[in-house]
C-alpha cells in the first residue's frame, strides 16, 4: 500500500508542497528515503526508526522506500522528520486516518518529542495558499505558525500527541494567536535617541538621513558616541507594518536566526556583521542557501563599523545588493532572491590611532597616514551614503544636561516628511529622495540662481568632486521637505554642504 502525507521544503524565502509517499514491500527489511535529500534529511531515517520505537510503535521488517516528491526539487532541513513517522504509521495500518486536510512539519528526537524547526511560517504560509486546512507543527513554532493565518494550527509536543489526535482519540485543539497583540507587545524598543545627551547636529543629521531615506556616515573619535547613536537609528524609522514583520520574520525563521521565544519580528533590525566576517555570511549563499547579514537587515539598519577594515571584496559584493534591494543567490540547483532593503550606516574613526583632529594632539599619524587609512574606503560605496556627519565627544554640560526629545517625538516628523515625499512620487518607482537620480534630480530638485551660484562657490573653494553634487542636491531636498517647503533655498544648500565632510576634509 502507498500512503501519502504532505509536508513542505523551504525554496528561498517560499515554501513549497512537498510529499513524503511511502511504500512497503516484503523482502529484505530496508528503509530508504529518496528524492534529493541532503544528508540531514537522509539522516531522517535513523531519526524516524527510534522514535517510533522508541515512542511505542511497532517499526515493520519490510522493505520501506520514502520518497520525496517532487523528487526534483532538493529536500534540505529536519522537517520531514515528522512527516516520514507518520508516512510509517498510516503506511503499516497502525493509523487509519485522512490525512489529505494535513500538513505535517517537525523534527524528531529519537524518544519521539518533536522539535523546532526553521522555516515554519513559509511552510506553513503555502501551505495554507494552497488549501490545506490544518498544520501540525512542533510546540515551539505554533506561535510563528499562526502568523500565516487561514490554516489551523495544532501543536504537538511529541509523535504519540498526533497519533492520539489522528486517531481521534485526544484531539489537538488549534491554536489561536492574537496577532494585533504580539505585534504591539513585540515593537517597543529598550533603547531611545533621548539617551543620547547633547549632540544636537548629530541629532539632526540622523534625523534627515531617515526623514528622506538616505544612507549615513559617522566619523569621529573613539566614545564620541557613534555606536550609541547607529544602534538608535532603528527606533526613529517609520513604524513597521505588520507587513513589514512578516516578511522579516520569514527570513530570520528561514536563516534559523528567530530566538527562542521570539516569534515575530516587530522591531527593525539592527545587524551590525563584523569587518572580518566573509562575503557569504554577509550576502548570503553558500552551500546551503541562506539569506546573509544584508537581508537579516531588510526593513532595517545594516551598521558596519570601523568601514575602512572591511574586505574591498565584501563591500563590493554587498554594493550592488543594497543598490538593488535584493540579492539572488544562484546554486547549482536553483537560484533564490532575498529581499535587503536596508538603510546603510557606517562609522569609521578619522585614522588608525583614531584620533585625528581631536583637540588633546594625541593623533601621531602623518598626513599620508590619515590618507591611506580613508582612502582604503571604496569609491563607488562612497557613493552610496549621501549625509557625512562627524562625531567629537560630548560636552561634559550636555551630559550632565537633560534628556534630549525621544524617539517618538522625531519619528512624528519623519512620517510627516515621508509622506510629502510618497505623494511627490506616487507617479515614479521610487518613494523617498534618497532614491532620485539622473533626470529625477533635475525634475524634483530644481534650484535658483543664488542657489546654483553658492553650489559653484563651494565647488571651487572647498574642492568637492563631482560625486557630491547629485548627493547635495538631494539631501537639500530632503531638508526641504523637512520644513514643508517645496522650494529648495540657499539654506537648504549650504546645510547640505555641510554632509558631506569626507568630501571637503579627506578625499580632497
Ligand atoms: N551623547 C551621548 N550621550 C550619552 N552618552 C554618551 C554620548 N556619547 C557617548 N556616550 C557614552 O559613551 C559610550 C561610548 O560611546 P560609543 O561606543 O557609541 O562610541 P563610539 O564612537 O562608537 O566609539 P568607538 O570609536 O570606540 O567605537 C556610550 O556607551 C555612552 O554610554
Ligand atoms: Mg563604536
Ligand atoms: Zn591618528
Amino acid at each position: 500500500m502507498i500512503v501519502k502525507v504532505n509536508t513542505g521544503a523551504v525554496c528561498g524565502l517560499e515554501g513549497k508542497i512537498v510529499i513524503a509517499e511511502a511504500d512497503f514491500s516484503n523482502g529484505l527489511p530496508a528503509f530508504d528515503v529518496v528524492g534529493l535529500p541532503d544528508a540531514t534529511v537522509r539522516e531522517a531515517k535513523e531519526r524516524v526508526r527510534a522514535a517510533v520505537k522508541n515512542s511505542g510503535f511497532e517499526f515493520p521488517a519490510k522493505r520501506a522506500v520514502i520518497n520525496l516528491a517532487p523528487a526534483d526539487l532538493k529536500k534540505e532541513g529536519t522537517q520531514f522528520d515528522l512527516p516520514i513517522a507518520i508516512a510509517v504509521l498510516a503506511g503499516t495500518g497502525q493509523i487509519k486516518a485522512e490525512l489529505d486536510e494535513y500538513i505535517f512539519i517537525g523534527e524528531l528526537g529519537l524518544s519521539g518529542e518533536l522539535r523546532g524547526v526553521s522555516g515554519v511560517l513559509s511552510l506553513v504560509s503555502c501551505a495554507a495558499e494552497c488549501g490545506f486546512k490544518k498544520a501540525v507543527v512542533p510546540m515551539e513554532n505554533v506561535e510563528e505558525a499562526t502568523l500565516s493565518g487561514n490554516i489551523e494550527i495544532l501543536g504537538a509536543t511529541c509523535l504519540s500527541e498526533v497519533y492520539s489526535h489522528l486517531i481521534g482519540e485526544k484531539e489537538i485543539e488549534p491554536s489561536v494567536c492574537d496577532i494585533e497583540k504580539l505585534f504591539s507587545d513585540a515593537s517597543k524598543y529598550d533603547i531611545d535617541f533621548s539617551d543620547v545627551r547633547g549632540q544636537s547636529a548629530l541629532r539632526r543629521g540622523c534625523e534627515l538621513c531617515v526623514s528622506g531615506g538616505h544612507n549615513l556616515l559617522l566619523i569621529g573619535t573613539p566614545g564620541s558616541g557613534k555606536s550609541m547613536i547607529a544602534q538608535r537609528i532603528p527606533t526613529i524609522l517609520p513604524d513597521m507594518s505588520l507587513e513589514e514583520a512578516i516578511e522579516v520574520t520569514k527570513i530570520y525563521s528561514v536563516a534559523g536566526e528567530l530566538e527562542s521565544g521570539v516569534n515575530l519580528i516587530a522591531k527593525r533590525p539592527f545587524r551590525t556583521p563584523h569587518h572580518s566576517a566573509s562575503a557569504v555570511s554577509i550576502v548570503g549563499g553558500g552551500s546551503k542557501a541562506r539569506p546573509g547579514e544584508i537581508s537579516l537587515a531588510h526593513n532595517g539598519v545594516l551598521f558596519l563599523d570601523e568601514f575602512p577594515e572591511y574586505r574591498k571584496d565584501v563591500i563590493e559584493s554587498m554594493r550592488q545588493p543594497l543598490e538593488d534591494k535584493k540579492i539572488t543567490v544562484t546554486r547549482a540547483a536553483a537560484s533564490y532572491t532575498y529581499p535587503c532593503n536596508a538603510m546603510l550606516v557606517v562609522a569609521l574613526n578619522p585614522c588608525k590611532c583614531g584620533y585625528y583632529g581631536d583637540p588633546s594632539g594625541r593623533c601621531r599619524c602623518s598626513e599620508t597616514e590619515v590618507r591611506r587609512y580613508l582612502g582604503k574606503i571604496s569609491g563607488p560605496m562612497l557613493d552610496r551614503i549621501d549625509i557625512h556627519l562627524e562625531a567629537s565627544p560630548v560636552k561634559y554640560a550636555d551630559l550632565k544636561a537633560m534628556r534630549g526629545e525621544s524617539s517618538a517625538e522625531i519619528k512624528k516628523r519623519v512620517n510627516k516628511a515621508r509622506e510629502i515625499q510618497k505623494e511627490r512620487y506616487k507617479n515614479e518607482a521610487i518613494s523617498c529622495n534618497a532614491q532620485l537620480s539622473g533626470a529625477l534630480i533635475e525634475k524634483y530638485c530644481p534650484i535658483g540662481e543664488e542657489e546654483s551660484q553658492m553650489l559653484k562657490n563651494a565647488f571651487d573653494s572647498l574642492g568637492l568632486t563631482a560625486r557630491a553634487y547629485s548627493r547635495i542636491l538631494k539631501v537639500a531636498r530632503t531638508i526641504a521637505d523637512c520644513d514643508g517647503r517645496e522650494n529648495i533655498n540657499t539654506m537648504d544648500i549650504a546645510e547640505a554642504i555641510g554632509y558631506r565632510s569626507l568630501d571637503r576634509k579627506y578625499f580632497r
